[in-house]
């Protein structure tokens, strides 16, 4: 056994233990609190958010997946001069370009604010678990980055996302950010909320998503950001004669929402080395015979746990949430959703919305009617967890309110800026960390190990099989 296999087991089984030692246990409220910075917006002079020098020079570069299995990205990014070429060259060694592909242009308007010049290009039929050169724009005023794609599609891939929610951009954001950055997280699910712009008004809004795509391109050209729609999206400002949703959020991030089916932006899945990523609006109908709720319906049947054994949902809201921030926003979509997150055992939900960080137990409320049932959350082997990563840290602060006594369903929650990361190790094993802000180094202040939810229940059943077989064959011997 080497020695690296040792160590695993070794902490394997330590959470083991603390996990056996803290259940049924109740729930923790962390009274630390930690927010180092004010919360204010940085300002647009700081180098956090410096526009690249030369003539209509690519800024703003993110990518996200392009497709449903994860051989293709999107690849966006802003000119502000002219249109200039759509077109990216990439190829697997560092300045040698063998490929290229060509995107769209689109712009917008927002009161008198004019967008600059946003490019999609789709770049597609890449291999797996290799690394991408990629270079947008021409001449001097060229700039090259580059990505990794995930191992191909396997139950045992090993696999890190980071989950980042809430964002803004803060020096709180920026310490997150920063923190992020170091935690070996390969792709992020975003859980909505990106930049705040809609706290400005008039002209201001544009120019602070276009400083927001500057400031979060250190990390999102290099690797896939997953995005969610948070209410901050929405901005529907009539006193601006601004009324349709989504827009600058629309023009500016894409989605491949059409790899899985869905009929809009706003809802999709991907499938990402071991993980099925479901993606929902909270903002968007969700009720009975809406085209969301069709839509759900249909992609959870598409789930085979027996390729990607690890079901993650992400929205905005959170379905449990005990903050006085936001408190119940969620029981809207809960009586219409929950019962098939049971059914399908999914493993865990991210939210964001609330500014804190907040963990559940497994449980569920199915059974509650308004005339009858159980009143109450009761623990549910099969139910997910929900983790609500709201802490990212924007300008509104941190929902430092917590609801007292902690509900019984409620694992563990502290007001504190930071991020999460889900290692998947294998199909059986994910370590999961929420990461507090904190003075130069990452702090992991709550991890678990989850077991997954299907296999789990399949290695129990394949375990009572074999004492069954032993017993007949031990029978039979006398
Ligand atoms: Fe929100």
């Amino acid at each position: 056994m080497g020695v690296k296999t040792w160590l695993f087991q070794l902490l394997l089984l330590s959470f083991v233990l603390l996990s056996t030692v803290n259940k049924g246990s109740a729930g923790i409220t962390s009274t630390f609190i930690r927010s180092e910075w004010p919360s204010t917006d940085i300002p647009l002079d700081n180098e956090v958010f410096v526009v690249p020098k030369g003539y209509n020079t690519p800024q703003q570069v993110h990518i996200t997946q392009g497709d449903y299995d994860g051989k293709a990205v999107i690849i966006s990014w802003v000119t502000t001069d002219e249109p200039g070429p759509s077109k990216v060259q990439y190829g697997t060694s560092e300045k040698q370009y063998s490929y290229s592909a060509e995107g769209i242009i689109t712009n917008y308007t927002f009161y008198n604010y004019k967008s600059g010049y946003i490019h999609h290009c789709l770049v597609d039929g890449l291999e797996y678990d290799t690394k991408y050169y990629y270079k947008i724009g021409v001449g001097d005023s060229s700039r090259e980055f580059w990505f990794q794609t995930p191992p191909k599609i396997d139950p045992d891939a090993h696999y890190t996302f980071g989950i980042i929610g809430d964002l803004g951009q803060t020096y709180n954001s920026l310490s997150t950010l920063e923190h992020y950055m170091q935690s070996g997280g390969q792709t992020v699910l975003f859980v909505g909320d990106l930049s705040y712009a809609d706290r400005y008004e008039y002209n201001d809004v544009g120019i602070r998503w276009d400083s927001w795509g500057r400031f979060v391109e250190r990390s999102a050209a290099y690797q896939p950001w997953i995005w969610t729609v948070g209410n901050h999206e929405i901005e529907y400002m009539p006193k601006m004669g601004e009324v349709v949703p989504f827009k600058s959020y629309l023009n500016r991030y894409a989605t491949p929402y059409m790899a899985s089916k869905s009929t809009d932006p706003l809802w999709y899945a991907i499938r990402r080395a071991s993980a099925h990523i479901i993606v929902l609006s909270s903002y968007s109908p969700f009720v009975k015979y809406t085209p969301q709720w069709h839509w759900l319906r249909e992609e959870l049947k598409r789930v085979d746990r027996e390729k990607t054994p690890w079901l993650i949902v992400v929205m905005h809201v959170p379905i449990y949430n005990s903050n006085e921030a936001h408190f119940m926003e969620g029981e809207s979509m809960r009586p219409v959703f929950e019962k098939w997150f049971i059914h399908y055992k999914v493993d865990l939900i991210f939210a964001g919305h609330v500014h804190a960080y907040e963990r559940s137990y497994r449980i569920s409320n199915i059974h509650y009617n308004v005339s009858s049932g159980d009143r109450y959350p009761i623990p549910d082997k099969s139910a997910p967890v929900y983790i609500t990563v709201g802490d990212g840290g924007n300008q509104e602060g941190l929902a430092g309110r917590f609801r007292d006594p902690q509900p019984d369903y409620s694992a563990f929650r502290e007001a504190s800026y930071g991020h999460s990361t889900l290692e998947i190790m294998n199909r059986t094993h994910a370590f999961y960390h929420w990461n507090r802000n904190d003075d130069g180094k990452k702090v992991a202040t709550d991890s678990v190990i989850f077991n997954n939810q299907y296999w789990a229940s399949n290695l129990q059943r394949r375990k009572l099989k074999k004492h069954q077989f032993m017993n007949v064959v031990s029978h039979a011997t006398y």
